[in-house]
């Protein structure tokens, strides 16, 4: 295919993806099947990776997430992001319209929605094109998450319609729907990460992260409820929201137009219960005063705007009392209270448990047993303990504490400098922690043994055959075979499982490895910065930390990790077993002019992802390594490079090369 046919069919495809994409995001109106969409994303990745001239930054491949490790800079905003005043009582809401009607001297129309509880965004178009998408921040100043933001499938990278101005901003919500927030937590669950305690922290967790392709493989969505600019379509909100709807944005899709203050009330009341079945968290309604001159007549305080209230509805509670409280151990060690209530109803459900966090949590509520506690279900799936009602309590009642030692094993607890949970730190030798890692290791994502299943893995354990992931690699057919439910059949099943899962991939033999903080993104990032388990162990801090995600707290941790004897005997007999802890090895038989040379890629890049830098190398015949060392040929530096990795090229003489230099050295 030439370049010029490229281009017209990468147009053709961007155009026809872009309105699949708002159909589905936007409009909820897919035409067609996800199989049918993929084809024609996939043909338009192909089609790029063969001309990487045709990528634009506007491209619907960029949503994929690209490899851009971002860093966020501070941006300034243009119109300062204020809060809203908020309020729980209807009557400070008739309040609010009382002072409202004085000061303009009359009524006005307000403007209901539902306040999405999210995280706050800013974003920026010129020309069409979305330029910036800015946190809250302090307010005058956040932080510039816009390579995050063009993830998100809901707001359009690109819009064009007749009359939209050359420069405007719109705001609005970025959230998780619940349904996504709980697969997410399900998956960080089987995986032993930790969970996100409600959908919000979950959005604003994402929304910080530094590897953009983890942001797009998470639920994002956004509902845009503000426009800002100085040549707006409209001189009131409710038609700057149609004509930006028209535009192509989501904005919200439960909106009213009210002409009393009575009409608002009504607008709390109906929603007050509607909201629950909604697919996302609502906390409240924002109630909006119509018209733009209004607005500017109220004006605003330093904090918030005088044309404009949050009234929040009320966090469903209910009282019980408190029975028990359990100390889990999981299988990193980590001791987590739940506390057992006597049964209560609350939001609809039959409520057990509740979550108490950590020690400090149960500290702030001096609980003691038996206890009149107050239960609330914020956002949060479990729900949590509020309050003590202190003049209920029993005579003689017990403070609750928290356990000095492992319920589990005796060993005296943990807490590490700046963390809030205790562990326990006798990794090799306590209980759960042993069969957690087993149950870990042979989990679907990891090395996925079907029929070994929890309650097979305990039992492996009670009876002595399995006290460590390398043992199950000497089980007989004899000894599973004669266990309690399993016969010939599944011992032969188990054992050929176990068999093929020696040449699984390298990031999920890692995963598998139960390693503290290293989930499967990590994994997956520690297999494409080290070629095998070798190198993986003899890493520095420096070196591991110049990953995308891997910060201080990860390093320390796989260093750990690999300095503790019974880990490396572990991974040695799991080597003997047969198991490769590496990249599968692909010989490079190019002939070209990067032949026999070692290259290392460092920083972002202005006209290529570093994956094509990657591939261009390899097509040359060179060999990628992530780390500089003497070997090391040269390095193709681009924009922010680490500067440890800078110091060590310097130190060791290696050459840095701009992509421009590189792609000369290639084409000659
Ligand atoms: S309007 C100046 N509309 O609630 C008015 N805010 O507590 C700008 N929020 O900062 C905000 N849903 O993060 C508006 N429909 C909605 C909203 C909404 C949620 C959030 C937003 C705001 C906070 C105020």
């Amino acid at each position: 295919m030439k370049l010029a046919d490229a281009r017209r069919r990468a147009e053709e495809l961007r155009k026809t993806i872009d309105e699949h994409n708002h159909r589905y995001y936007v409009l909820n109106q897919p035409v067609i099947t996800d199989y049918e969409f993929d084809l024609l994303l996939n043909e338009l990745q192909e089609l790029e990776k063969r001309f990487p001239e045709l990528v634009t930054p506007d491209s619907p491949t960029m949503r994929v997430g690209s490899d851009l490790t971002a860093e966020f800079h501070q941006a300034e905003h243009t119109w300062p992001m204020l809060s809203l005043g908020n309020t729980y009582s209807i009557d400070e809401v008739k309040e609010f319209g009382a002072r409202v009607s004085r000061t303009l001297g009359y009524e006005p129309q307000y403007v209901c929605e539902l306040k999405y509880d999210g995280v706050s965004i800013s974003i920026t178009y010129e020309n069409g094109m979305l330029v910036r998408a800015v946190t809250r921040g302090d307010g005058s100043v956040g932080d510039d998450v816009t390579v995050n933001v063009r993830t998100i499938r809901s707001i359009p990278v690109k819009v064009s319609a007749k009359g939209i101005p050359d420069s405007f901003t719109v705001r609005g919500e970025i959230y998780i729907p619940r349904k996504g927030f709980e697969e997410m937590n399900a998956a960080r669950q089987a995986l032993g990460e930790p969970l996100f305690a409600n959908p919000r922290n979950a959005a604003a967790g994402t929304l910080k992260l530094l590897d953009p392709r983890i942001v797009a493989s998470r639920p994002l969505e956004c509902f845009l409820y503000y426009l800002l600019g100085t040549q707006l379509p409209a001189d009131n909100h409710f038609d700057n929201i149609l004509a930006a709807r028209s535009w192509g944005f989501r904005t919200p899709d439960i909106i009213q137009l009210c002409n009393s203050m009575e009409e608002v009330i009504s607008f709390l009341i109906q929603w007050e219960d509607e909201r629950k079945s909604l697919p996302y968290d609502t906390d409240g309604v924002v109630i909006k005063v119509n018209s733009l001159e209004a607005q500017r007549i109220l004006g605003a305080t330093a904090k918030s705007p005088r044309w404009a209230i949050a009234y929040k509805y009320a966090a469903e509670q209910a009282v019980t009392r408190l029975l028990s409280v359990d100390f889990q151990v999981g299988r990193t060690g980590n001791v987590t209270p739940v506390a057992n209530l006597e049964p209560v109803l609350l939001a609809g459900t039959m409520v057990k448990r509740a979550s108490l966090h950590n020690s400090d949590q149960i500290g702030l509520l001096g609980l003691h047993y038996g206890d009149t506690v107050t239960v609330e279900k914020g956002g949060e799936i479990i729900p949590k303990i509020v309050a003590a009602d202190t003049s209920k309590r029993l005579p003689g009642a017990g403070a609750v504490t928290f356990p000095q030692k492992c319920p589990e094993c005796g060993t005296p607890l943990v807490r590490n400098e700046g963390e809030a949970n205790h562990y326990c730190p006798n990794y090799i030798h306590c209980p759960p922690q042993i069969t957690g890692r087993i149950i870990h290791f042979v989990s679907r994502k990891a090395m996925n043994i079907e029929g070994l299943g929890e309650e097979t893995v305990e039992l492996l354990y009670r009876t002595g055959l399995v006290r460590s992931v390398a043992d199950l690699y000497d089980l007989k057919h004899e000894q599973l075979a004669s266990l309690e439910r399993l016969g010939d059949k599944s011992a032969s099943n188990i054992l050929s499982e176990l068999e093929s899962s020696l040449s699984a991939p390298w990031h999920r033999k890692l995963f598998a490895l139960g390693i503290r903080h290293v989930g499967e993104t990590i994994a997956r990032i520690l297999a494409t910065g080290f070629p095998d388990i070798d190198s993986l162990m003899k890493a520095t801090d420096e070196e591991l930390t110049a990953l995308p995600e891997i910060g201080p707290r990860i390093s320390a941790s796989i260093r750990e990790y690999f300095s503790d004897a019974e880990n490396i005997e572990t991974v040695r007999r799991l080597k003997a077993a047969g198991m490769t802890f590496g990249r599968a090895i692909q010989e490079t038989t190019h002939d070209g002019p990067l032949k026999g040379m070692t290259v290392v890629i460092s920083g972002t890049f202005r006209n290529f992802t570093r994956d094509q830098l990657k591939e261009a190398v390899e097509a040359a015949g060179g060999k990628i390594t992530s780390s500089v060392s003497g070997n090391t040929s040269f390095i193709i530096a681009g924009n922010d490079m680490g500067p440890s990795k800078r110091a060590k090229a310097n130190a060791l003489g290696v050459r840095m090369v701009s992509e421009d230099e590189f792609m000369k050295m290639t084409e000659e």
